[in-house]
């Protein structure tokens, strides 16, 4: 038997901070599935795909390999981990994660990481569409302003000068556009677990998903 523990919300909610937490705590995998969409993303850009050209992109697709690594993106094998993090990548990620032929794609080789091992996904449609039949769905929130100043920060540290309000616009954009998408958008499952992380930390996100996933796998142990 293994879990399947799907985290969703917006950007900046802090989920991939608290999933690679929560995969520490339990000992089992992270899979960071924005970065398969940003991995996916940059492979488009560098190969000059018109991504509404399906045949372009279908044929594109069956060349494109994505994996983890030791905690780094790999996309045909070599590590772009930094890569998929500019303004650029983030913006076409968007964009191109709308694509029923990206989605088809990366939700597929998603599946098949969870079908294999216990693992902690994140993203936007895990609980919805990748996993709908987990018992461990969670939606992680915060105001959009708490999420701007998140992001601005983790830009600061990486020695930019981010404008926080072209940030808030930014992150208010792409909440947009992941809600508001034809397949599979942004929503928070039915059965999810809602936890707003406004005054809440990473820490203490992860140390509550422990336990409530640890409860319910000790309730299910039969003797
Ligand atoms: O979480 P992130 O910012 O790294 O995600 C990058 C983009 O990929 C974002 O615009 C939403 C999209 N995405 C998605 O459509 N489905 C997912 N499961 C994860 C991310």
């Amino acid at each position: 038997m293994h879990t399947v523990i799907a985290i969703d919300g917006p950007s900046g909610a802090g989920k991939s901070t608290v999933a690679k937490l929560l995969s520490e705590k339990l000992g089992i995998e992270y899979i960071d599935t924005g970065a398969m969409y940003r991995a996916a993303a940059l492979y488009l850009l560098g190969a000059g795909i018109d991504i509404h050209d399906s045949e372009a992109l279908n044929a594109a697709l069956g060349e494109m390999s994505i994996d983890f690594s030791d905690g780094r993106t790999m996309l045909n094998g070599e590590d772009i981990s930094a890569l998929i993090r500019t303004p650029e990548v983030t913006a076409f990620a968007s964009e191109s994660s709308a694509l029923a032929l990206v989605r088809e794609k990366l939700v597929a080789l998603q599946r098949r990481m969870g079908a294999e091992k216990s693992v902690v996904l994140d993203g936007r449609d895990i609980g919805t569409n990748v996993f709908p039949h987990t018992k461990f769905k969670y939606f992680l929130t915060a105001s959009p302003e708490v999420r701007a100043r998140r992001r601005a920060d983790e830009m600061e540290e990486r020695g930019e000068d981010p404008d926080f309000d072209e940030v808030l616009a930014a992150i208010n954009k792409r909440d947009l556009s992941d809600m508001t998408r034809e397949l599979n958008p942004l929503v928070q499952a039915a059965d999810a677990v809602l936890i707003v992380t406004d005054d809440m930390s990473a820490e203490d996100a992860a140390t509550l998903i422990a336990s409530s996933v640890g409860d319910e796998l000790a309730a299910n142990v039969k003797y």
